[in-house]
């Protein structure tokens, strides 16, 4: 469910005509809805008990202005990297809501999270572990930690976004758990708090969840057994949103609740939840303007002037993204059948192959569907070309959140060698 409608016959997000940004801010750009942002938030929340922290995944989407939208809502944040702290600050959650996830964090970074006093280091390896222990001792505090342990699982999910497999980076070794864990109630500069679990992204069953849920169960009472205080268990992330109009939709959020209730509700803990595309995928649409057609004889190519680097998930998953025309075709139109690609120089610059469309043409406006969620963040300057703005819908205003940068501000990046000043006058 999200707030991207026709209205009179042309696209809206919310209250605000897609058209006027794109006269406004020029396209591509990202178009984001509080509404449909806020909606997602309480619809995940809303069957959990009172005190469930539900950590947004910055990842997903990490425009200051969305954080900030969430957080108003009490949303806390899930963070993997230091430059993902600051922005989670610089938006108002309170550090007693962030927690820390991923296979690397550097001694740096976890530094600056032990200064902050975050609410919860999810641990992803006996390292790690030793490394923050020292830090916090050299600091006299202690640390709050889960462990983050792999279910080996198989999420079902596109292989390059499964992490619950024993064969991916991931998590601590099931069988090394509670060895792992012993460890930690012996480190002089760690907390053990909880036990942390996620098992991939773009998880369309509920199976999958059920069985690494079982596992944490078993492993929640082996590990108090074992004399540890396990008062939360992060759950992680992980529930498809649908993509594509027509196919049957993954499980709703209510359903996922209901499961997890029913499986972990008597364990007497905290629920956290790490959910990052749940609640930006669908609040996001990216908009771009035809550039030219061409027929090849073979295949009609829709030319527009978004690309890869702009939006990569395509390129990268052959993820499907349903694109539709910001004017609202004419009922029973007659389709014209195009592939849909960027003007980056690559074949796999290509979003799309036979789609069905009306007949478009130059300066047409179409938008990406659920492009919300690894959209913008997997963005990149390839073929030098800026980075897309962002623009945050609410209600009948609109404000461009991260402006578009200029080729300027994009060739300033780079300095030149001094050995080269000569000849570069
Ligand atoms: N927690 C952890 C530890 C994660 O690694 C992730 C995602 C999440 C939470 C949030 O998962 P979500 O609720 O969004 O599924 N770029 C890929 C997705 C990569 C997911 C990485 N980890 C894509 O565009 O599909």
């Amino acid at each position: 469910m999200h707030h991207f409608d026709y209205i009179r016959g042309t696209l809206y997000a919310e209250g605000v005509a897609i058209s006027e940004i794109a006269k406004d801010v020029g396209t591509p750009f990202y178009c984001y809805s509080s509404a449909t942002l806020e909606r997602h938030y309480n619809v995940f929340k809303g069957p959990f008990p009172q005190d469930t922290l539900v950590c947004y995944s910055v990842k997903a989407n990490s425009n200051t202005s969305v954080i900030a939208t969430l957080a108003r809502l009490g949303a806390g944040a899930d963070i993997v990297s230091v430059g993902e702290l600051r922005r989670a600050l610089k938006a108002g959650v309170p550090p007693e809501r962030i927690v820390f996830s991923g296979v690397g964090k550097q001694p740096e970074e976890l530094a600056e999270a032990l200064d902050v006093g975050i609410y919860q280091f999810n641990v992803e390896s006996e390292a790690e572990l030793q490394t923050l222990s020292d830090i916090a001792v050299q600091k006299g505090v202690t640390a709050p930690i889960a462990l983050r342990v792999n279910p080996d699982v198989d999420a079902k999910t596109l292989a390059k976004i499964s992490t619950g497999r024993s064969e991916n980076k991931f998590g601590i070794p099931w069988a090394q758990a509670e060895a792992v864990y012993d460890l930690a109630g012996r480190l002089p500069g760690i907390d053990v708090v909880g036990l942390d679990v996620h098992i991939g992204s773009q998880i369309t069953e509920l199976a999958p969840f059920e069985s690494a849920f079982l596992k944490v169960v078993e492993m929640v009472t082996r590990l108090r057994a074992r004399g540890h205080n396990i008062s939360r268990i992060d759950l992680g992330g992980g529930l498809g949103i649908p993509y594509q109009t027509g196919n049957t939709p993954p499980p709703h959020p209510d359903e996922y609740a209901a499961l997890i209730n029913r499986i972990v509700g008597d364990l007497e803990t905290q629920i956290i939840f790490e959910p990052g595309r749940l609640i930006a995928g669908n609040a996001g649409i990216l908009v771009s303007k035809v550039v030219y057609t061409k027929d090849t004889g073979t295949r009609s190519f829709l030319i527009l002037d978004a690309a890869m680097n702009d939006l990569i998930r395509p390129a990268l998953y052959d993820a499907h993204h349903d694109i539709i025309p910001v004017m609202q075709p004419q009922a029973g139109y007659a389709p014209t059948i195009y592939d849909v690609v960027g003007p980056v120089c690559e074949s796999t610059d290509t979003f799309a192959r036979a789609r069905q469309l009306p007949d478009m043409a130059p300066g047409d406006l179409v938008a990406f569907l659920s492009a919300g969620a690894y959209g913008a963040v997997q963005a990149g300057t390839y073929n030098t070309r800026p980075l897309v703005p962002e623009v945050l819908v609410c209600g009948g205003r609109y404000s461009v959140v991260r402006p578009r940068p200029s080729l300027d501000a994009l060739l300033a990046l780079d300095v030149v060698a001094p050995w080269l000043e000569e000849t570069a006058k």
